[in-house]
């Protein structure tokens, strides 16, 4: 996805933010776009007041002095404005590329709205293709592992696992590790998100259904408001 177009989709998004707005900020190369517009906006004297999806949105925020609040400070917001890495035509999602998704989740839920920003390379017919992030706790990890195996065969799925990272675990703001699972092709995301929130050592996956509102898919011809 080059540049222009995820500054295209950032910069749709934002005429979506009012004034006075609490507004979540998301996490990744699309929604870092829209932070720096959205902090250029505020240097001219827009008011709204964010929360970070992540520490790394945060710090970028800080750098644009972004008024900032924490979730716990100001639990319900108007909307959040995010990327994923893949959207499907009834707006379930794959987010968590960037290893941000049980905040990104925990933000939209508080959010009235979630916009979403990406280029229309992200629009697949069934979701799958991008690995499924699967956010564990260290804690058992190898039974977590097996317990998720388990949980894809009885479903009839097959979907390779990975640790990110590998030996050197990546390891998310909440101090869990993640497991990126390839499906190459999730018919029933529903019945897979029930499955996988009932193993007791994941903390949360990356399957997003029921939140976005709008997608703005920034392409070759504009960008599309779907
Ligand atoms: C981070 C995410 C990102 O929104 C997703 O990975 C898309 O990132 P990018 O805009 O860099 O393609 O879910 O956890």
């Amino acid at each position: 996805m080059s540049l222009e177009l995820k500054i295209e989709a950032a910069a749709a998004a934002l005429e979506l933010v009012e004034e006075g707005m609490r507004l979540g900020i998301g996490t990744g190369s699309t929604a870092d776009e829209f932070t720096k517009l959205l902090g250029a906006k505020v240097a001219n004297g827009f008011k709204i007041t964010g929360v970070p999806t992540s520490e790394r949105t945060r710090e970028l925020c800080e750098s644009f002095s972004i008024p900032l609040a924490t979730l716990e400070e100001m639990p319900e917001l108007d909307l959040v404005v995010d990327g994923a890495d893949e959207v499907d035509h009834q707006f379930q999602l794959i987010k968590g590329g960037g290893g941000a998704l049980l905040r990104e989740k925990i933000v939209a839920n508080a959010s009235e709205k979630m916009a979403v920003i990406a280029d229309d390379s992200k629009l697949v017919d069934t979701l799958g293709v991008f690995p499924l992030p699967i956010e564990v706790n260290p804690f058992g990890l190898k039974a977590t592992w097996n317990a998720i195996e388990k949980c894809i065969s009885e479903l009839g799925l097959e979907a390779p696992l990975a640790l990110r990272g590998g030996g050197s675990p990546f390891v998310t703001d909440g101090g869990h590790y993640i497991i990126d699972a390839s499906f190459g092709h999730i018919s029933d995301a529903s019945a897979l998100s029930d499955s996988l929130l009932n193993i007791p050592g994941v903390v949360e996956h990356g399957l997003f259904l029921g939140y976005a509102d709008v997608v703005f898919l920034a392409g070759e011809a504009g960008v599309r408001r779907l």
